[in-house]
């Protein structure tokens, strides 16, 4: 058994939330969001995926976060120990399973993406978005996507460096960069929202985002919603419930949860604010899918003065928040090899990274030559996207929730949690445990025809 006096943690709780928000804020947030709000017809996608966050998302997250601090162990371990502790089934193993495993699967198509972003901070250093009209950003995307060479290069790179830091430890370092790189993020969003503002398409870009109409809505979209909820904050994925095995345990699991998903979620909104009005002043389509950040973005910074400055910094900084990101989701499957096998960090990061790599060969080819090779409709890599996204996180979420509200003994839970008013506790208790899962299992038998 692994000693859980000796396993290293967060030097506070702030720590604790620049990690987890360096986790949560990523890809998700800047390229995933806006293109799915854009495939499933905006705004009333933004409304289910919003509801989801606060109603399935910030509890499921608490209830993640306290298992990973009560076992103090990686998720495989930790839900073994757990089941064995409370006197349930060992099935309950699973759950650590799933998660870990979507993490993995996770992680090999985002360094795949990840690559696209450095290909973006080659493109932007060398000027190439100065006066870059719609088409030839179009163009320009094209060209990477059909280079399976080139993306296999940049997706090696991104796994070397997340290894690199993987391998050295798991606080060494980043607590610091994301308290720096997030606000230089912001600020860069910041930027191109003022540019967005002017850009004459904003209110029209508003109005896609917020002004609700259910008639876009379907139950496949409801389902993506649900999907990028549990995504962008990185829940059931391994991610959370290991960096809550390092939380010091007087921190408030409830704040610090809801400092992460209100952190994630404005920069989610501010990026669709940014894409949005390019999209619609330069005549785009919303639904152009995976490219669509990649497409509009350039554009924006090639028509304002700076722009390749703003560009360089902006596509660097987006590298660090998919690096975040990424550390996160093999840090329970690197924790696993380390504490159950008693491999060294650096082997257990190295298997990790290969394995990782070969597996995100089938997402490059996914966008190139395996192009027109599909599962049930849908290439590789949105096979596993829909795998992880829409299947196993939910799931894995719905059945960590459980656990945690009704299958431990209440009280030690309340403590962990440190819940002062058993109103308090109460409530999540029953928005954790029945609301979300039951919300999680309609809108699942709802996707398949049956509700
Ligand atoms: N939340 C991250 C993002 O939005 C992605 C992620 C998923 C990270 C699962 C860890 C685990 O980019």
């Amino acid at each position: 058994m692994p000693n859980p006096k000796k396993r290293t943690q967060w030097s506070s709780r702030l720590a604790f939330i620049l990690a987890a928000t360096g986790s949560a804020v990523g890809l998700g947030n800047i390229w995933k969001f806006p293109y799915m709000t854009g495939q499933n017809g905006g705004s009333a996608f933004v409304l289910v995926y919003l509801v989801c966050i606060a109603l399935i998302g910030v509890p499921i997250m608490m209830a993640e976060v306290f298992l990973g601090r009560h076992a103090r162990q990686n998720p495989i371990q930790a839900m073994i120990a757990l089941a064995e502790r409370e006197n349930r089934s060992s099935c309950w193993q699973l759950v650590g399973w799933s998660g870990t495993l979507s993490g993995f699967i996770i992680f090999s198509f985002y360094s795949v993406i990840s690559g696209w972003v450095i290909h973006y901070v080659y493109l932007a250093v060398n000027n190439y978005f100065s006066g870059l009209t719609p088409e030839n950003a179009q163009s320009l995307f094209t060209e990477m996507i059909s280079n399976p060479a080139e993306m296999i290069l940049t997706h090696s790179l991104f796994i070397f460096i997340t290894m690199v830091v993987v391998a050295r430890g798991v606080q060494k370092g980043l607590e610091k960069a994301v308290s720096i790189l997030m606000p230089g993020l912001i600020i860069l969003l910041l930027i191109l929202l003022g540019y967005s503002l002017n850009s004459g398409s904003f209110l029209e870009a508003f109005r896609f985002l917020f002004y609700p109409d259910f008639t876009k809505l379907t139950e496949q979209s409801v389902l993506s919603a649900m999907g990028q909820a549990f995504f962008t904050l990185s829940l059931a994925s391994g991610a959370i419930m290991v960096y809550g095995s390092y939380l010091p345990s007087d921190a408030s699991i409830p704040r610090t949860c809801m400092v992460v998903a209100i952190a994630d979620t404005a920069i989610a909104l501010l990026s669709g604010l940014v894409v949005f009005p390019i999209v619609f002043a330069q005549g785009l389509t919303p639904a152009s899918g995976p490219g669509l950040v990649f497409q509009t973005l350039p554009v924006a910074f090639g028509a304002m003065p700076g722009g390749t400055l703003f560009a360089s910094l902006f596509f660097i900084l987006f590298i660090f928040a998919a690096l975040t990101s990424s550390i996160s989701m093999v840090e329970a499957c690197v924790a696993w090899l380390e504490e159950r096998w008693r491999m060294s960090r650096l082997k257990a990061s190295l298997w990790v990274g290969l394995a990782g790599w070969t597996l995100g060969l089938g997402t490059v080819f996914s966008f190139n030559l395996g192009k027109t090779v599909t599962f049930y409709g849908k290439t590789f890599f949105e096979s596993l996207d829909f795998l992880t996204a829409n299947l196993l996180l939910p799931l894995g979420g719905m059945a960590l929730a459980i656990f945690a509200c009704w299958l431990m003994a209440p009280h030690p839970v309340r403590n962990e949690l440190g819940m002062e008013h058993r109103v308090h506790f109460d409530l999540w208790r029953w928005v954790a445990g029945v609301i979300a899962p039951a919300a999680i299992l309609m809108v699942f038998l709802n996707s398949i025809g049956i509700f």
